[in-house]
């Protein structure tokens, strides 16, 4: 009787965290999965999250959906750049260079952390202009956390992308398996990230999880990666009603809004083992062009003015996906998205509108576009 009710409880938790996140309420849960937090007072023990890299485009976003189902205090953000006023409001904020393992190692102790959520790397534009530092990061640091992650026995989630494929791969569309081959360094760093990953989980037993994803588009801006276009073109066109772009108008690549990219990992992160078939699987929401971007947004800035003038994101672009296939993440765990296009730019107009222009100058969006 104790047990049913722990149970459902438990089950009632799971239902409402996904009711935040229209994420589909699967009756093929095992009931195990669902009481896996309750401790023996039989009250809900939520589990200790660090955050790597936790300022940059995803990371502040993800700890505030964390924080909002697992509390403020069990959600520990960390990075190795100074903190605004802003990300230290709701909740810890630690150093934490992820190139430091013992570093790391205090801060799991210290913090008894469960789970672990790597978002620090160099992007595709910025990790081409330092090959060195970004084989660093995204390869030493990757090795760092996943070790630690097996010593502690953490689950880890390591985000992927659309640039773990290359020229060989097929583009529209992108399968979750097949042929990959890279001609980034982030690329590469991201393919040995799910490899290494696979393999400790083959190998260890450890539970990682990777979602490879699309070009993000959010209010925040973005790390220095090729589809971070789609989200310059809403700070500049609502401050100054111009834009030029780096990739040429027809340039198609998948994208998805940061609201169903934390929706999935949110997801992702608490679906039972037994559902997941795989360890690494793609997730996406759309795919359009600049120029249909662009169509799109003037419907609210009609005086937008946009121009073109390709750079070596082009080439990198030109090797990745087109239509990138989810259907796998969609079969075995109930992946939707909830944003298409029309509804993405309707967003993002209201976002940019109310949250990015009053804080910001003209002067510091110029300094990443
Ligand atoms: N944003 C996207 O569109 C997108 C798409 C696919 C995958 N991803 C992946 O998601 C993750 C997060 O992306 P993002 O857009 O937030 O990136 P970002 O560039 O905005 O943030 C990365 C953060 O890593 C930190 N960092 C750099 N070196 C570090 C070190 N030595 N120790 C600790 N932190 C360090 C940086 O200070 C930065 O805040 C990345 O792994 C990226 O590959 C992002």
């Amino acid at each position: 009787m104790l047990c049913k009710s722990i149970t459902r409880f438990s089950y009632c938790f799971t239902k409402n965290i996904c009711k935040s996140f229209h994420i589909s309420d699967n009756p093929s849960y095992s009931k195990n999965e669902r009481t896996k937090y309750v401790n023996t007072n039989n009250a809900i023990k939520s589990p200790k999250i660090l955050i790597t890299g936790g300022l940059g485009q995803l990371g502040t976003e993800c700890a505030k959906v964390l924080r909002r189902n697992y509390g403020n205090e069990n959600v520990i953000l960390s990075d190795i750049i100074k903190p605004t006023e802003e990300s230290l409001e709701n909740g810890p904020f630690i150093f934490a260079d992820i190139l430091d393992f013992k570093g790391l190692q205090k801060i799991v102790v210290d913090y008894r952390i469960d789970w672990l959520i790597h978002f620090s790397a160099l992007l595709s534009a910025v990790g081409e202009q330092n090959v060195p530092l970004a084989v660093r990061v995204n390869i030493e640091g990757m090795h760092n956390v996943i070790e630690l992650a097996k010593q502690y026995k953490l689950r880890i989630f390591i985000p992927s992308t659309i640039g773990a494929f290359g020229p060989d791969s097929p583009r529209n569309p992108t399968p979750n398996i097949t042929v990959q081959r890279p001609r980034t360094i982030y690329g590469v760093s991201k393919v040995h990230a799910e490899l290494l990953g696979e393999y400790y989980h083959h190998r260890f037993g450890l539970d990682f999880r990777c979602l490879r994803f699309p070009g993000v588009i959010s209010c925040d801006p973005p790390g220095g990666g090729t589809t971070d276009y789609a989200v310059a073109v809403f700070h500049e066109g609502l401050l100054n009603k111009r834009y030029e772009c780096y990739l040429e108008p027809h340039t198609r690549l998948p994208m998805m809004y940061i609201e169903d990219c934390l929706s999935a990992l949110f997801q992702f992160l608490n679906t039972p083992n037994e559902l997941l078939r795989r360890r690494v699987y793609n997730v996406t929401a759309m795919s359009f062009t600049p120029e249909e971007l662009f169509n799109e947004i003037l419907k609210y800035i009609p005086d937008l003015k946009i121009t073109y003038k390709p750079d070596k994101r082009q080439y990198i672009a030109e090797n990745w996906p087109q239509v990138f296939d989810d259907s796998e993440a969609r079969h075995d765990w109930g992946w939707q998205h909830k944003y298409d296009l029309e509804r993405l730019v309707k967003s993002m107009v209201k976002d940019v509108s109310n949250n990015f222009l009053p804080k910001h100058r003209l002067k510091e969006v110029n300094s990443y576009v």
